[in-house]
């Protein structure tokens, strides 16, 4: 396992022992920063669960090189396309309020090597985040 990997393994163990849930805090720190996206939620209290752990998974997987994590970027980005034009900059934001709501959350128990191992991973899906949509509007333009 990469150095990445398993120091974002120990997060999310440090996470699950503690019994934190993120989605929450990050929800409203999205919110607050994209008021009107609140209303495209049509059941926060349920979806916020799979949106959010598939953030996680997704920066997880990366930093083990998982070949899932492009398949499962390229249908995010597509379903995503029902619920309106999202802008590249609102899907970085999530990723960034993601680690950056982990990091509040975890406290003493969050450090340099974490937020470079998180941070490194997070950058990486923006990128794969934005080459899916770039790809969708090329071959399905709307
Ligand atoms: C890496 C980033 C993201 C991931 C992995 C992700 C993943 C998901 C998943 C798995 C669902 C389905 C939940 C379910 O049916 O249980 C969902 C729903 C949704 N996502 Fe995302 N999402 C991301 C970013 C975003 C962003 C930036 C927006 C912008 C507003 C957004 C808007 C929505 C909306 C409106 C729904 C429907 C929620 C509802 O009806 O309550 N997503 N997302």
């Amino acid at each position: 396992m990469s150095g990445d990997a398993a120091l974002i393994e120990a997060t999310l163990v440090r996470l699950a022992e503690r019994g934190i849930e993120l989605r929450h805090g990050l929800y409203e720190r999205f919110f607050a920063a994209y008021p009107a996206r609140r209303a495209d939620f049509l059941c926060p209290e349920a979806t916020s669960v799979r949106m959010t752990d598939e953030t996680l998974q997704m920066m997880y997987g990366l930093a083990a090189e998982e070949s899932w994590v492009w398949p499962l970027v390229a249908e995010l980005s597509y379903t995503h396309r029902t619920y309106g034009q999202l802008p590249l900059e609102e899907y970085e934001a999530f990723v960034d309020l993601t680690v950056a709501t982990m990091a509040g959350a975890l406290g003493d128990d969050w450090g340099a090597a974490e937020a470079a191992a998180w941070g490194r991973q997070a950058d990486r899906l923006k990128a794969m985040i934005a080459k899916a949509q770039t790809d969708w509007e090329r071959v399905l333009p709307r």
